[in-house]
């Protein structure tokens, strides 16, 4: 199998990306797929999610090229590449660098060959770092929260994909919407998805991510969601959005064997 590497990205804030990443990479993980997650975040949310604090390297000096990359391993098949609070500086240290979007696409192009999966977890903004993680990933998942607002916004981060692929990266494409914190009994949320789904069609995930409160507290126990609470809806919604995810990439690869075969005949 090919790495598919994949950005999750939204510049709105506290959509769920980070607890998406987090706990994909933990499901893919945990079925037997090799994980590798990155945080592109100064916030580190990731990082911290998983009760790592003090890392020898993190995204902030691959960036700068002081380091190669060196990952962490969470558990067996799930590695991460840690960010901390330098990172913020990272943006305005690295606006006179040639060929700066490219940085991190250069720095993970050897390394990323080891995973099935590497996800990039996004900072809420469309700046350098979200920009280096669209040109690394070959696609894009956004997390939506079922407002009015949600999609509102989106005309942005389309505007930004559609620049990088011209300019940056062909390959970039955003693959997969999905709806987090639902509460399904709530009309506004199940209107909202019906909008999302005439915009997004079948890149929305049927799966629904609901609202859990085990998903918010998994993270100060530096847990995943199936490690913390595997009964949980949480952990049964990561664990059939994950199903979906490997779903979709089986179907593309039987369609690239395909296609490959005609080429043949
Ligand atoms: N399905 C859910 N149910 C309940 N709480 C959730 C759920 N998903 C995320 N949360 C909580 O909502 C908050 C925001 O989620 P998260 O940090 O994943 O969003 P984010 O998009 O990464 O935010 P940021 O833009 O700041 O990076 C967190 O406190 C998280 O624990
Ligand atoms: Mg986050």
């Amino acid at each position: 199998m090919d790495t598919t590497i994949i950005a999750v990205s939204n510049h709105k804030g506290g959509v769920g990306k980070t607890t998406s990443v987090v706990n994909i990479g933990a499901g893919l993980a945990l079925i037997g797929y090799k994980v590798l997650l990155i945080d592109m975040d100064p916030q580190a949310n990731m990082t911290q999610s998983f009760g790592i604090n003090k890392a020898k390297v993190s995204v902030y000096e691959v960036l700068k090229g002081e380091a190669e990359v060196e990952t962490v391993e969470v558990f067996e098949n799930l590695e991460i590449l840690p960010s901390t609070l330098d990172l913020s500086g990272a943006e305005m240290e690295l606006i006179n660098e040639a060929g700066r979007e490219y940085i991190l696409a250069e720095a993970i192009n050897d390394v990323a060959k080891k995973y099935d999966y590497v996800f990039i977890d996004c900072p809420p903004s469309l700046g350098l770092l979200t920009i280096n993680a669209l040109t690394a990933a070959n696609e894009v998942y956004i997390p939506l929260q079922a407002h009015y607002l949600a999609i509102k916004g989106l005309t942005k981060i389309i505007e930004v994909i559609g620049k990088v692929k011209k300019r940056l990266n062909k390959k970039i494409e955003i693959t997969g919407v999905f709806v987090t914190q639902f509460d399904k009994r709530k009309v506004l949320h199940r209107d909202v998805v019906d909008t999302i789904y005439t915009y997004f069609q079948e890149k929305l995930f049927d799966t629904k991510i609901r609202e859990n409160i085990a998903l918010a507290e998994a993270p100060s126990q530096g847990m995943d969601i199936f490690h913390y609470d595997a009964q949980s809806k949480g952990a049964e919604d990561y664990k059939k959005l994950c199903k979906e995810i490997i779903e979709r990439h089986l179907d593309d690869a039987d369609e690239d064997e395909q296609e490959e075969n005609s080429k043949e005949d």
